[in-house]
């Protein structure tokens, strides 16, 4: 059994599409479970510069397959347009993509109601949500009236849905955006027509061909979207996604069992990052923090948002090691904390609060400033480094201090953007 899952152990934005697109090599399936195109994952190919929303990162190889699980909502101009993007590049070929019957289909109304709430709603309304409809989406299936791949494939159903849909967001559709606000059936049901046919060829029971692959042996990588403290039930809530972003969810939004995952890496930069609305205790303003989103290229990969920068948040993360299980640490984008003149790592908080997601919202941090930074040639030998020992000794410690913290091992460090730069300590497979 070869099945490893990866996961953001922060708040996303984490560089999982670098660390998955270097596993992909060597995997024979590639997998989403939750979330939608509220996620943004890039790869750098050489000269190229690869994002990818929807689909997997492992796309980029041939012959590996691509698979979309039944846990998350999926919009079909989005994914047409990746997919024919991916394509034109060369990737994707015939046969590399499935789509689960079960996922839950976005539609234009979903957005709309994500970007009015996000421009009308009051208080705790505003999320700050990427305005994709991913949590439109996910309320629909929840309330029993999504509209899933399945559906598609039967208009009339597809037509007594988005009337039921009508009925129940329409109040609040035209309540925030006037008249022309509503649901319009005709044209929704029009467009979900065309869908169809564009994924009828790719749908079927992507459990069943996860559990296959398993059973017989084949490298399956396992991908989540957004990170730990971005969880619906275990992040800093209500400021989280609508889906589940932990390890455990890779299950249920594939439809195979628990023991069938071997290993759980998770994902976390040398420093931290946050989009939208929430708590954030390490962040720091000011000339360091813009510094770090200089250096970090810290604006958001699907909305171009600048990113909150701050310093790694150790609570925090063995809070994420705890709720994922994490068997392996993949430590990302050192080479952006070695270039900043002083660094700092928050190490408790204030008052001994305890490291759960809610707390975060009180917590002040105790940060210690890392000994021996700061040094111009710090970020060249750490970009250089192709081994744990070519790192600089102040580098080294800083990691080990992590493990040390979390109890997690490493398995893999990043130090810089290219698939060259990346250290693996830990077979993936
Ligand atoms: P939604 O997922 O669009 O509903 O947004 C809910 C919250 O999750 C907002 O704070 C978003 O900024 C955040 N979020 C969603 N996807 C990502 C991501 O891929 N990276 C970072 N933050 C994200």
């Amino acid at each position: 059994m070869s099945t490893l899952v990866v996961v953001g152990a922060q708040w996303g934005d984490e560089g999982k599409g670098k660390v998955v697109d270097a596993l992909a090599s060597r995997a024979d399936l590639v997998a989403r479970y939750a979330g939608g195109n509220n996620a943004g994952h890039t790869l750098v190919l050489g000269d190229r510069k690869i994002v990818t929303h929807l689909i997997p990162s492992g796309c980029a190889y041939p012959g590996t397959l691509c698979v979309l699980g039944a846990g998350m909502v999926i919009d079909p101009e989005v994914f047409h347009a990746e997919v024919a993007a991916l394509q034109r590049g060369g990737m994707l070929q015939q046969g590399e993509l499935r789509v689960s019957l079960d996922a839950h289909v976005i539609f234009s109304f979903h957005r709309r109601l994500d970007g009015l709430r996000e421009d009308l709603g009051r208080g705790s309304a505003k999320i700050g949500t990427t305005r994709r409809g991913i949590g439109p989406a996910y309320e629909a299936k929840a309330g029993r009236r999504g509209i899933r791949v399945r559906d598609l494939f039967q208009p009339a159903r597809v037509s007594a849905l988005l009337e039921l849909n009508r009925d129940r967001l329409d109040p609040e559709l035209i309540s925030l955006g006037g008249p022309s606000a509503g649901v319009d059936v005709a044209a929704e049901a029009a467009r979900a027509a065309g869908w169809a046919q564009s994924l009828r060829p790719l749908a079927c029971d992507v459990g069943a061909l996860v559990d296959d692959a398993i059973r017989s042996g084949q490298r399956v990588l396992i991908e989540g979207a957004q990170g730990a403290l971005l969880d619906l039930d275990h992040g800093t809530y209500p400021y989280v996604t609508s889906s589940t972003t932990l390890a455990g969810g890779a299950c249920a939004g594939l439809g195979i069992g628990p023991m069938a995952i071997k290993k759980v890496w998770g994902i976390t930069k040398a420093y931290a990052t946050r989009v939208g609305a929430g708590p954030f205790p390490s962040r720091v303003d000011g000339e360091l923090g813009d510094l770090l989103r200089r250096e970090g290229g810290e604006f958001g990969a699907t909305t171009g948002r600048p990113r909150d920068c701050g310093w790694l948040d150790l609570p925090a993360l063995r809070y994420a090691a705890r709720t994922n299980g994490l068997s392996g640490l993949c430590v990302t984008k050192l080479d952006v904390l070695a270039a900043m003149p002083e660094a700092w790592i928050c190490a408790a908080y204030e008052g001994g609060v305890a490291p759960g997601a809610d707390e975060l919202d009180q917590a002040r941090p105790v940060l210690e400033r890392l000994r021996d930074w700061g040094d111009p040639r710090l970020v060249e030998r750490v970009k250089l480094a192709r081994r744990l020992v070519d790192l600089p000794p102040p580098v080294r410690d800083y990691l080990d201090r992590i493990v040390e913290f979390t109890g997690v091992p490493l398995a893999l460090v990043s130090v810089g953007a290219s698939r060259e730069q990346t250290i693996f300590l830990e077979e993936a497979f």
